[in-house]
């Protein structure tokens, strides 16, 4: 198993934000976690990867415990996260603002020139306005952007937070066919979404998450078929 979480439970101060869940990712699995604005998903997401203590429950990944480690160590490891508030640097070149995603390979020029010719080749957008402010991109370059930045570490699990919010329905399906790329260059993906019919696309299994709590898990092919995701999630 490449990702297990064991019973984990989060809280902002008081308020229980994750109550026991249980997830598992395999090595090369496109995993979607559905739910409603507010469900936790971001919260799963963040405690991953590092940014977020559990009070209970525990981490694992590769076989190594993560939740007792830093953010930047986890990384380390091979947890990227691409943030739901997709921060990038405006005025700094899109060059830049992706080479600040290779951190973790220091000083290893010829890395992180192979790494920015992989983002370039799945993105040529970037390529292109490779030089230009990374605040003169569109939205949906934005969104490229930050993913590709979160490939510039080489992860091995690249966990998305709602690729597709705020963006057109054109754009939206050009990211997904990119993240269906970037699986089946065998990189993991774990995606969080509330455009279910798009993530069901693409993933090979799903959680549902309501209230902090997973109440349904399956392939994709069974949440698309099920009653309860098809009202709730899919709008049919
Ligand atoms: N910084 C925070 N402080 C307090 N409560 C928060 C904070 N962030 C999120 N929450 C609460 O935790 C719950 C889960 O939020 P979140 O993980 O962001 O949901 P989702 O990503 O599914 O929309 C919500 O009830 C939300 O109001
Ligand atoms: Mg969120």
């Amino acid at each position: 198993m490449l990702l297990e979480v064991r019973h984990l439970d989060c809280y902002y101060g008081q308020s229980q934000a994750l109550k026991e869940i249980n997830i598992e990712v395999e090595e090369g699995e496109c995993i979607c976690i559905l739910g409603a604005n507010g469900a936790g998903k971001s919260t799963l997401l963040k405690t991953i990867a590092g940014l977020m203590k559990p009070r209970r429950g525990e981490i694992w990944f590769t076989g190594k415990r993560m939740d007792e480690l830093p953010a930047y160590t986890i990384v380390r490891e091979g947890i990227t996260l691409c943030p739901e508030d997709k921060k990038i640097f405006p005025q700094m070149s899109v060059y830049k603002n992706l080479c600040l995603g290779a951190w973790i390979h220091g000083r290893k020029e010829e890395r992180i020139k192979a790494n920015l010719e992989h983002v370039y080749e799945l993105f040529p957008i970037l390529k292109e306005r490779s030089d230009q402010d990374a605040g003169t991109l569109s939205g949906g370059e934005q969104q490229m952007l930050v993913i590709g930045r979160s490939l510039m570490s080489n992860p091995r699990l690249l966990m998305l937070d709602e690729p597709s919010l705020g963006l057109a329905p054109m754009v939206v399906n050009s990211i997904f066919e990119t993240i269906k790329e970037i699986n089946a260059r065998k990189t993991t993906v774990l995606l969080v979404e509330q455009n279910a019919s798009m993530a069901l696309k693409i993933a090979t299994r799903g959680y549902v998450i309501e209230s902090g709590r997973i109440t349904m898990a399956g392939t994709a092919e069974e949440l698309l078929k099920n009653e309860k995701v098809k009202k709730a999630y899919l709008g049919i």
